[in-house]
């Protein structure tokens, strides 16, 4: 367990601009509000463990067949069951580095050992090093597209490649928790394109546009024997009455999580460019954060931001992540990165 590393969270301070979590500026969803209310009475007893009904709600919602969902308490509970299901002691899993910071944990807790392939000179998935990172212990890849914390992602023809360039018994998850932040022309969604190959997997979660996060819930779409796998391994009642019907009313309510996600890839861009126009490198984005790659650097933005009652999420000598908020948040950010722009480094 020493050499497992912990998960550092976005810190949480009371009355800052929290820009270091990814999460959802907006707040709840008005049609979740009310459910919970009505629900809350429920507590006292057991969730459904089977989580039918959102299973069927998430089944019609993207037109598969129940049996190839799973559920978890969040996409990244979701990727431990699918790394219990799948890796033996000493088997390989390899993923992008940097890439989600889960990834090493949940590797490492299921007994396997990682494999990183480091991403390229544009911060994006070096989907021939991945390929080549591949051996015959490998059991399990991981994709994380868009890629947190980078936000870059990979198009259609370099995720063909990837799922083409993996033998057929590794499994393939490809990470979606930033889907409804991406550009679909330019990023395929993954289970359109590979859902009917069985040993690719792509898991969504209800924690960034649905704003739920505090709520805990994610999903895996997969081959019926993979999503049965992967049930499996799901700690019994992980997802709580409240939580599954949180997801059931917010996936009622796409409309508005569409508008809410184009009013933060608006606001991405923005403040994209007027990070680039003050001399920052910021690669291209297609989640909710953007990436400051500052090297040695990152450390005195994060205590600059934090001076001026801002969170944002440093990773010690490679960059910052800086969560999108409410225009108002994002201003402050600005003030400060433009500020100091001439003595980032
Ligand atoms: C790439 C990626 N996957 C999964 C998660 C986990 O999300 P959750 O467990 O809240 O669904 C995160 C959260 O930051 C993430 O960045």
């Amino acid at each position: 367990m020493a050499a497992v590393p912990a998960y550092v969270p976005g810190r949480k301070t009371p009355g800052a601009i929290v820009l270091a979590s990814n999460e959802s500026p907006y707040g709840l969803l008005p049609s979740v509000a009310a459910v919970l209310a009505e629900q809350a009475k429920g507590v006292s007893r057991y969730p459904d463990m089977g989580a039918t009904r959102l299973l069927d709600a998430l089944a019609a919602h993207h037109g598969v067949e129940p049996s190839r969902i799973a559920v978890g308490a969040g996409s990244v509970e979701v990727v431990g069951q699918i790394a219990a299901a799948t890796v033996d002691a000493g088997d390989e899993v390899v993923f992008g580095w940097r890439a989600f910071e889960a990834y090493p944990i949940i590797t490492a807790v299921a007994g396997g050992v990682a494999v990183r392939a480091p991403l390229d000179a544009r911060h994006t998935h070096d989907v021939g090093a991945m390929i080549a990172a591949v051996t015959d212990r490998t059991r399990l890849v991981l994709l994380c597209n868009p890629n947190n914390p980078t936000g870059t992602a990979i198009g259609r023809d370099e995720l063909l490649r990837l799922a083409d360039g993996i033998p057929p018994d590794v499994v393939l998850v490809v990470d979606e928790a930033y889907r409804e932040y991406v550009d679909p022309a330019a990023v395929p969604d993954a289970f359109e394109l590979l859902g009917d190959r069985p040993n690719v997997v792509v898991t969504r979660t209800f924690s960034k546009a649905y704003a739920l996060a505090g709520l805990r819930v994610g999903y895996a779409i997969a081959s019926p024997d993979v999503a049965a796998a992967v049930r499996k391994c799901q700690i019994p009642f992980s997802v709580s009455a409240l939580a599954q019907e949180a997801a059931i009313a917010a996936l009622g309510d796409v409309e508005e999580v569409r508008r809410r996600a184009a009013l933060t890839v608006a606001e991405r861009e923005r403040v994209a460019t007027a990070l680039r126009a003050g001399g920052y490198d910021v690669p291209d984005s297609q989640a909710n954060f953007v990436w400051l790659p500052l090297g040695e650097g990152a450390a005195d933005f994060a205590a600059a931001c934090a001076e001026a009652g801002i969170l944002v999420r440093p990773f010690a000598g490679e960059g910052v992540r800086v969560t999108i908020g409410l225009d108002t948040e994002n201003d402050a950010l600005l003030n400060v990165a433009l500020a100091r722009s001439a003595v980032r480094a």
